[in-house]
């Protein structure tokens, strides 16, 4: 490959890339920043305490976020839906997912609530709400009004920037060395599907930020591939 480069007097020099010379900068640097970067991670880990990102508290603090607003907005009973966006997700700490985890957090939070004294017609209401709350599509809105508005909650955190973020952070644990340009092949692929759970969206408010959250995702999407679209080689 020809390249035409500027010396310092400004004057233009022609220089000849070797075939392949690239591809062997790219390596080098690769294995020149990999073992860096990969102590700065432990390290860093090592000296704190605090997880380096605790994504299921995330997660569930901006459910009960989301589901506060959307109960207000419906007119929903707050305190089921406070105690039961707080619990919902017991029995799944991590990221990854675990199967029959609405059942079985509505279980935990049963014991939990009853050693509370909470009343147990009061708990029933609650364990009812969180063991519907599973699924990423509906076909038809949940009932009673408060398990549909965990369920909208849940899956509003799915969408928006703030899935983006929790995104990055789940390649960072599952696919170590990932690049900048699979992030952005990961969040392309995810738009159908997030699209998808905006349609499963019933009450009012829940529709008005399931649009925003996806108008916010497709186009995330979008800025980030128009800006590696020079750094295709990144690994
Ligand atoms: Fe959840």
């Amino acid at each position: 490959m020809i390249q035409f480069i500027n010396d310092m007097n400004g004057s233009t020099l022609l220089m000849t890339m070797k075939d392949g010379l690239e591809e062997k900068l790219m390596q080098l640097v690769v294995s020149r920043t990999s073992t860096a970067a990969r102590e700065e991670w432990l390290k860093s880990q090592q000296e704190s305490e605090a997880p380096l990102f605790n994504y299921r508290y995330s997660h569930v603090s901006q459910v009960v976020a989301v589901a506060k607003d959307l109960a207000k907005a419906a007119g929903a009973d707050m305190d089921i839906i406070t105690t039961a966006a707080w619990l919902h997700d017991l029995a799944k700490p991590g990221m990854g997912d675990v199967p029959g985890h609405g059942e079985t957090s509505a279980k935990d939070a049963r014991e939990i609530l009853l050693k509370e004294g909470i009343d147990p017609e009061i708990v029933e209401r609650v364990c009812d709400t969180i063991r519907k709350h599973v699924g990423l599509t509906l076909d038809s809105p949940l009932e009673p009004m408060e398990a549909q508005i965990l369920w909208e909650a849940d899956k509003l955190v799915k969408l928006g920037v703030t899935a983006f973020v929790h995104m990055m952070v789940y390649m960072q644990q599952a696919k170590p060395g990932f690049s900048l340009s699979s992030l952005a092949d990961e969040l392309r692929d995810y738009l159908s599907l997030a699209g998808r759970i905006a349609a499963s969206m019933n009450t009012k408010r829940a529709q008005e930020l399931a649009r925003i959250r996806l108008d916010a995702m497709k186009s995330t999407s979008d800025l980030l591939d128009s800006e590696i679209m020079l750094g295709k080689q990144e690994r």
